[in-house]
């Protein structure tokens, strides 16, 4: 027996990961696939959300591949469905899809403060309705959403994707203390600064390609702001993901873990 083991082993427990076609998703699927959990791994990519799955599969590991768009209801009653296909239950939920645009205050397109509503906080809310429904009829569950330390440190240009990450904060709060009696725990991720898909968009040329003198000088300065003096790696992220959703953390919800090299404390 292994008090360390047993409290980090997913086995026999089934997770819905979106936005696991890339990123922290992918790595967040990865870990908790390795740790033992069957995954559904969804994303609005069809093609990414199989080649997560597929390498989990690889790997020894249990995963499903699912297009899902997180701003569709639809898609999480879906994505429900095919966990339980998979494996009978839903037991973990990682809400990680997300969207960013950048823009100062004054000057944000209601386009893209409609997309980020859309796809961060309304698609997160949906994943958070469809999990608590799912996980009621087991007895509980845990699930996680990702932030962003941007909710925290007040940055320029991102505005509208900061506020959208405000309240994905709140929503968990709210809802962990709704639903703690039910044996649903809610958390939160708020990452610092991976470069990801997303996160590129900083060090790209004008056609899309990266420009890596651009990105080390990106990334060096982001580094250097932090006190570990790194750039966070997507594995960072995914191990926060896998102790909110073992029975490691069984004693934890309603609260912000933030592997960010100490850029944010609070
Ligand atoms: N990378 C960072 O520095 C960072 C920091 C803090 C928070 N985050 C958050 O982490 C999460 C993951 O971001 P990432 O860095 O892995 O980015 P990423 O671009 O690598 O991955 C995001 C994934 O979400 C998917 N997606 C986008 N819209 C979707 C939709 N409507 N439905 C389903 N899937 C959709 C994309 O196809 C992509 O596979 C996001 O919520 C992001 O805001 C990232």
């Amino acid at each position: 027996m292994s008090r360390v083991r047993d409290a980090f082993d997913l086995s026999g427990k089934v997770a819905v990961v979106t936005g696991a076609g890339s990123g922290l998703g992918r790595s967040s699927a990865e870990l908790l696939a390795e740790a033992g959990a069957a995954v559904v791994c969804g994303d609005l990519l069809a093609d990414s959300s199989e080649t997560t799955a597929a390498g989990i599969v690889a790997a020894g590991g249990v995963a499903l591949g699912v297009a899902a768009d997180v701003s569709d209801r639809d898609a999480h009653a879906h994505l429900v469905e095919q966990a339980i296909n998979l494996g009978g239950h839903v037991d973990i939920w990682v809400n990680s899809a997300g969207v960013m645009h950048d823009a100062k205050i004054l000057d944000l397109p209601e386009d893209d403060l409609d997309d980020l509503i859309t796809v961060n906080l309304k698609g997160t809310l949906f994943g958070c309705q469809a999990a608590g429904r799912a996980m009621i009829e087991t007895g509980g569950g845990s699930i996680i959403n990702m932030a962003s330390a941007a909710m925290l440190v007040p940055s320029p240009d991102v505005g509208g994707y900061a506020m959208t990450k405000a309240a994905v904060v709140q929503l968990s709060r709210i809802m962990a203390l709704e639903t703690g009696k039910l044996g649903i725990r809610v958390n939160v991720v708020a990452p610092g600064y991976v470069p990801t898909k997303m996160a590129s968009r900083y060090f790209l040329n004008e056609d899309g390609t990266e420009n890596p003198e651009l990105k080390e000088l990106v990334l060096g300065a982001i580094a250097k702001a932090a006190p570990l003096r790194r750039v966070g790696n997507v594995d960072d992220v995914g191990f926060a993901v896998l102790y909110l959703a073992s029975p490691a953390s069984s004693y934890v919800t309603g609260q912000i873990l933030s592997p960010n090299g100490g850029v944010a404390m609070h």
